[in-house]
């Protein structure tokens, strides 16, 4: 049953609603689609002459941003500015926008043409905001689960990421707005994103962390490139050697814009050389005082100049930019038609893990009470935190979306079920005073200033503050006696760019060491009643005045009495819980264990009540031992943008199947996560680089730590399937109301020998939904080559179909392998390769579960 907006009878645009939506539909489709004309001859001469009347000066101006979000005007050649906005889930530009499910909930859609549709609307979006350069979509490999940006980005696979970009892109330039594909690349983690020096193989390059980047180029003729803020094998991505000039403006003939993260440029003559063609927000390095010098000197071309400035004027006139206006009147900044899309990428990407005992789809006929509980279940979380935040309008909650659904006659109990952080902070009953010691040094060394005071509770939540330029440390000693025996949640916070290791009893037990952002953090300690323990905070503040809150708290004290009174009351309980902007983004990796308290909220909630469903919003996996095996479902509502509270209740009670699938491995541990040996910088390996002098800034050095990417191939699945160990939830995996199977399975027999000349290679198989409600069921294709000379994984992904079905419906599928699938990237030869020999196609629906398999032969 396909679920719309307009459809559902308790949606918020009942009745009197559905005339304006009908006007906005018409508006909305009125839309011009202007996409950008090829290369032409008249551009050309247009570009060329247009710089010729430029000034070395002026040329130079053109390749820096101002005012965070433009590129730079030149009224001398009539050229205005143009304006840029993020991205990934929403065009959020000043003002509220539509907050769509995109990202990770795009992904787990595996839905080509919804990719399309959302590009679309997010290019609609921005031409109704004026905006010419959407600075998204972001690709980068989901390598860990703790990885802050996971949620803005794709999957652990390369072909999904390939498969879905391609669309995305299309649509957005469909409207005449360009596509940035980022963050080119390695930028795997937010920790220490900007000191950090990723160090892959080529191999691993080649086959995992750029096919996205590279369909969005060659198949997705994307017309902007953001290059990250890390360095790659040595050196920063803005003036990487191989990936920007060999690689994507050599081999993938990239000719748009290759812009610079915001502020991610170290070197402006590296820059200059070595592709970078507009550094954001502004020329800090790629300015006149640099370049002019290098240019005349010779260590800068002026024909590398021109090639940037023509770059920008080719892009720029292909697009019209000159000619028309950006705004699009006939487009609506609300539209109605987006909240469709909205609500259509949550109900595809929503995915259920676990749901024993059939206790979904719920019957709201036989509910007399539910009971909705959990830091996530209102307001509603759209979206993760960062410069893709987008502010929508009126998202619904899991609260709101459950109500509209269940009507008048179902009894609605809400709560939070946890206190606010700065409660904890506040309200910590420390055994006696705690001492407050102020060190004059970055390291507790040296006398201190002391002081006696109640609690650790200055955190706030703004980011950055005046720079402090005098040395400081702050040291707390507290002690804190356990009044019963139980489990206590430690719990601290501070704001950017601080740093803390917090002791109890003289061991760590939590540290925030990252240079950016922060999230809060907690632990349990099992104490006995009586007990009492030492706590020291060693805190040095990156800013002025203090920002650190640390509490205590018994965790039976935390859970609500209300919890427990709802949580038994109710005949079923939903459970929300996860992340959202202050726990999952940008700046900063996230825990995997799920925010401070909820481990014990579901404790509690799962102890009252056996029909407890938990709905979790996280960018990817999470710890669930200490509740999963207590309670019958799991759904994964990944981030699920404005509409998600009203695809979260269909889905829940049947109005929708389920046919999300995972789109990364579903670890049990982070540790267990194959990248976890290789994550951290290597202990002791930090080296130094100088930074030359910027417009802001005198020559300074940086620390570098360097990441070494052991795991090379055995990211996700790949790792797992190899190892022929097991996740929690495998890639790909996703059950639904209704069951399915695959037969038939033709494929070129290993006799016949098989070639991919002139069209690859085909092979088609039968789905049948066997179940009686109609479902989506993604038929996935996975290829093995046991006879290569290199290792390979066990299986990778190399073609899927989303198939619809109605009960007892059989489709056909057929899917083109081309020779990227059977290849992999030879070291030596430094190219793509294939072994000829025997090759397995195996078809199901996860990575692990595939009934079908074949065998065929290639030479
Ligand atoms: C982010 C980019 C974003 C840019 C502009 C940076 O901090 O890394 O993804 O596009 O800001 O907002």
């Amino acid at each position: 049953m396909k679920t719309t907006l307009k459809s559902s009878a308790q949606s918020i645009f009942h009745c009197a609603a559905i005339l304006l939506c009908a006007a906005l539909v018409v508006a909305a489709s009125a839309v011009v689609a202007q996409a950008p004309a090829p290369d032409s001859p008249e551009i050309e001469a247009k570009a060329q002459a247009m710089l010729q009347k430029l000034t070395l000066e002026q040329k130079i101006e053109l390749i820096g941003g101002v005012d965070s979000m433009f590129t730079h005007a030149e009224p001398s050649i009539d050229l205005p500015r143009f304006k840029m906005s993020d991205a990934s889930v929403g065009v959020r530009t000043w003002g509220p926008t539509t907050a769509y499910a995109g990202g990770v909930m795009l992904a787990a859609t595996w839905d080509r043409d919804f990719a399309r549709k959302l590009g679309e609307s997010l290019g609609g979006d921005a031409r109704a905001r004026s905006v010419n350069f959407l600075l998204g979509p972001g690709v980068n490999i989901a390598r860990s689960p703790v990885a802050g940006r996971n949620f803005e980005y794709l999957s652990e696979d390369p072909f999904l990421n390939s498969q879905l970009v391609v669309p995305w892109i299309e649509g957005v330039q469909s409207k005449g707005v360009i596509a940035t594909v980022k963050h080119y690349a390695l930028n795997n983690q937010e920790y220490s994103r900007h000191d950090t020096d990723s160090e892959a193989d080529e191999r691993t390059m080649r086959e995992i962390y750029l096919p996205a980047f590279e369909a969005a180029v060659t198949k997705g003729h994307v017309d902007a490139v953001m290059n990250s803020y890390n360095e790659i094998n040595g050196q920063h991505a803005t003036q990487n050697e191989f990936l920007n000039l060999k690689v994507l403006k050599g081999e993938w003939e990239f000719k748009g814009v290759l812009m610079s993260d915001w502020d991610a440029t170290y070197d402006g003559i590296a820059a200059a050389n070595n592709g970078l063609d507009l550094e954001m927000p502004s020329p800090r390095f790629m300015n006149a005082k640099t370049l002019m010098p290098a240019i005349k000197g010779g260590a800068v071309k002026e024909s590398t100049i021109d090639d940037k400035v023509l770059r920008l004027l080719r892009t720029e006139l292909r697009y019209g930019f000159t000619e028309r206006p950006q705004f699009d009147p006939s487009v609506s900044t609300y539209s109605v038609a987006d909240r469709e899309v909205a609500l259509q990428g949550a109900l595809e990407g929503i995915t259920l893990l676990k749901n024993e005992g059939n206790v979904l789809p719920l019957d709201a006929s036989k509910i007399k009470t539910i009971a909705v509980i959990g830091p996530d279940a209102w307001p509603a979380v759209p979206g993760g935190g960062g410069s893709s935040q987008a502010t929508s309008f009126e998202p619904v909650s899991i609260v709101t979306g459950i109500a509209n659904l269940v009507g008048p006659d179902v009894h609605v109990l809400y709560t939070r079920g946890l206190p606010e952080m700065m409660e904890i902070f506040g309200n910590t009953n420390w055994n006696g005073p705690v001492k407050e010691s102020t060190y004059s040094s970055r390291d507790f060394s040296g006398s201190a200033a002391t002081q006696n005071q109640g609690r650790i509770a200055d955190y706030k939540e703004e980011w950055w503050g005046p720079a402090d330029k005098t040395p400081r440390s702050i040291r707390y000693t507290a002690s804190y006696k356990a009044a019963t025996a139980g489990k206590y949640m430690l719990l601290s916070a501070a704001s950017g760019g601080d740093k803390y290791v917090i002791k109890v009893d003289g061991k760590p037990v939590l540290e925030q060491t990252q240079a950016e952002g922060q999230v809060p953090e907690s632990t349990t300690l099992d104490l006995n009643a009586g007990q009492t323990i030492e706590v020291i905070a060693d805190y040095k503040p990156a800013f002025m005045g203090k920002r650190l809150g640390l509490g205590l708290v018994n965790e039976s004290d935390m859970i609500s009495e209300e919890v427990k009174k709802f949580a038994s009351t109710a005949d079923v309980v939903v459970v929300s819980v996860g992340y959202g902007p202050g726990t999952e983004g940008e700046g900063a990796d996230r825990t995997f264990t799920l925010p401070w308290g909820q481990d014990a909220l579901l404790e509690a909630v799962a102890a009252a009540n056996s029909h407890t469903i938990v709905a979790l919003t996280a960018g990817g996996a999470v710890d669930t031992h200490r509740w999963l095996d207590h309670v019958p479902v799991l759904l994964d509502n990944y981030y699920p943008g404005q509409e998600g509270g009203t695809a979260i209740a269909d889905v829940l009670f049947g109005k929708h199947d389920p046919e999300g699938r995972l789109p990364v491995s579903f670890d049990r541990t982070w540790e267990e996560n194959p990248s976890y040996p290789f994550y951290y910088p290597i202990k002791g390996a930090d080296t130094v680089l100088h930074v030359p002098q910027s417009a802001d800034q005198p020559p300074h050095d940086i620390t570098i730590g360097h990441v070494k990417y052991g795991d090379k191939l055995m990211v996700g699945y790949r790792y797992w399937t190899t190892t022929g160990k097991h996740p929690l939830f495998p890639f790909g995996f996703g059950l639904s109301y209704t069951t399915f199977s695959f037969a038939n399975l033709k494929a070129p027999s290993l006799a016949e020998i098989g070639t991919l000349e002139p069209k690859g290679v085909e092979v088609s198989f039968d789905v049948t939904n066997t179940g009686k409600t109609s479902g989506a069921e993604v038929a996935q294709l996975y290829v093995s080559d046991p006879s290569a000379k290199a290792q390979r994984p066990e299986r990778e992904l190399k073609g899927f179909e989303k198939v619809r079905l109605a009960p007892g419906e059989t489709k056909h599928v057929s899917i083109t392998l081309d020779s990227r699938a059977f290849s992999y990237w030879d070291e030596a030869g430094h190219k793509w390769t294939i072994d000829p020999g025997k090759f397995t196609i195996r078809v199901g629906d996860s990575s692990e579960d595939t009934p079908l398999s074949s065998d065929l032969t290639l030479q």
